[in-house]
């Protein structure tokens, strides 16, 4: 099987585009994982490149794995600061002179949100904010910012259309929720562009396994990895639309550069289209690592309690996004996941030796 499906004709003619007439580019959150892919992927477009972060959840790790990635010319168009984006100077002097904003930054997670929602919407609103400001008072051209799929919230159709949201689950989709509110005033008062992408489940090298915050993939990667015992909260038929980094990356670089006036202001679903329970995902990530590891494919997982916050089905209509951005996944889950799985197996190679 090949590793991936076919790639976006919009993607495609948009890479030899930007490689012709290069921009300059801040990303927030670039330490952590959604942000340094896109680093990776602009520095290797050509393009010149801000990255922001303060270390919260990311990683310095991360920058310097981007650096390796990349060719030295093109490393030399990348500048870092280490800021806060609640601090508003700091937003200020980061989009100066920049095109395009990617803005990432932002505390995830729902059981994060629970136990702490003053931290959570200090980052994730006031930090927003700080950013819509400085970006429009910059003339940046364009902002795009990460939103999420829990703004759908107990809404319960499937699959989600992007007009039809419920009412939030947690703190953190309340911030995701402001953030797509603060956009649409900021287009109607000052005729600021932005275009909001509703993550799902993204997943892919450089997300974090540690942590009591790490999302379920490399957590359960790692503890398959470590022989460690993988819990399924609820009774596993949870479901959720899992969406290979790639297809993030994709849809961030075609949303600051389309020419669609229809397509601006706008808020997309990033997914795939496509519904895998926790039990099914977890015999995929123990089949494929397993062709690997061997050892790995007699785990079994055991059944915990539901998480409070969680939406129990989540799959997403992408047709928005493919027509009007261009939009077309690259990779299903099974093959994110058979491009992830090294980069988990170099990351505990040495705890595995251990363990042999
Ligand atoms: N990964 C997903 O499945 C998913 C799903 C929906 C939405 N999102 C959103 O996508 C964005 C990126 O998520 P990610 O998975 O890469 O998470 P991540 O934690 O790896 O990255 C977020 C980065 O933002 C930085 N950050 C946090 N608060 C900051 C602050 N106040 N100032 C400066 N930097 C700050 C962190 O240090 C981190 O490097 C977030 O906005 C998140 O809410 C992610």
């Amino acid at each position: 099987m090949s590793s991936r499906t076919a790639d976006s004709p919009a993607f495609a003619a948009l890479g030899r585009r930007l490689q012709t007439q290069p921009a300059r580019w801040l990303v927030t959150g670039s330490a952590g994982f959604i942000g340094s892919h896109l680093v990776q992927a602009l520095l290797g477009l050509g393009q010149s490149v801000v990255g922001l972060d303060n270390f919260a959840t990311g990683h310095r790790r991360n920058i310097d794995e981007v650096r390796a990635l990349v060719a030295p010319e093109q490393w030399l168009r990348h500048r870092f600061i280490e800021a806060d984006i609640r601090d508003l100077d700091a937003c200020h002097d980061a989009c100066r002179d920049v095109d395009f904003v990617l803005h990432q930054a932002a505390l995830g997670s729902v059981p994060r949100s629970l136990a702490n929602p003053v931290l959570t919407n200090s980052s994730n609103v006031d930090g927003f904010l700080n950013m819509l400001v400085a970006a429009r008072d910059a003339g940046v051209k364009r902002f795009v910012y990460a939103a999420s799929s829990s703004t759908y919230g107990d809404h319960q159709a499937l699959p989600k259309v992007e007009e039809c949201i419920g009412r939030p689950l947690s703190p953190y989709a309340v911030t995701k929720l402001v953030n797509e509110l603060y956009a649409e005033v900021f287009a109607r008062c000052y005729g600021f562009q932005s275009i909001g992408l509703r993550y799902f489940n993204v997943f892919g090298a450089r997300q974090d396994p540690e942590g009591a915050y790490a999302a379920v993939i490399p957590r359960w990667t790692r503890a398959l990895l470590l022989g460690e015992q993988v819990t399924i909260n609820g009774d596993g038929e949870t479901s959720r639309d899992f969406c290979f980094i790639d297809n993030a990356v994709q849809a961030n670089l075609l949303a600051a550069c389309s020419d669609d006036a229809a397509a601006v202001n706008e808020v997309y679903n990033v997914a795939v289209d496509g519904r895998t329970s926790l039990n099914r995902l977890f015999a995929i990530l123990r089949d494929t690592l397993s062709e690997i590891h061997p050892e790995v494919s007699s785990a079994q997982a055991v059944y915990g309690d539901f998480r409070a916050g969680d939406v129990r089905h989540s799959q997403a209509d992408i047709g928005k996004a493919r027509r009007l951005l261009g939009y077309q996944p690259s990779h299903r889950l099974e093959e994110g996941v058979r491009a992830a799985m090294p980069w988990y197996v170099s990351r505990f190679a040495v705890a595995d030796e251990v363990r042999r």
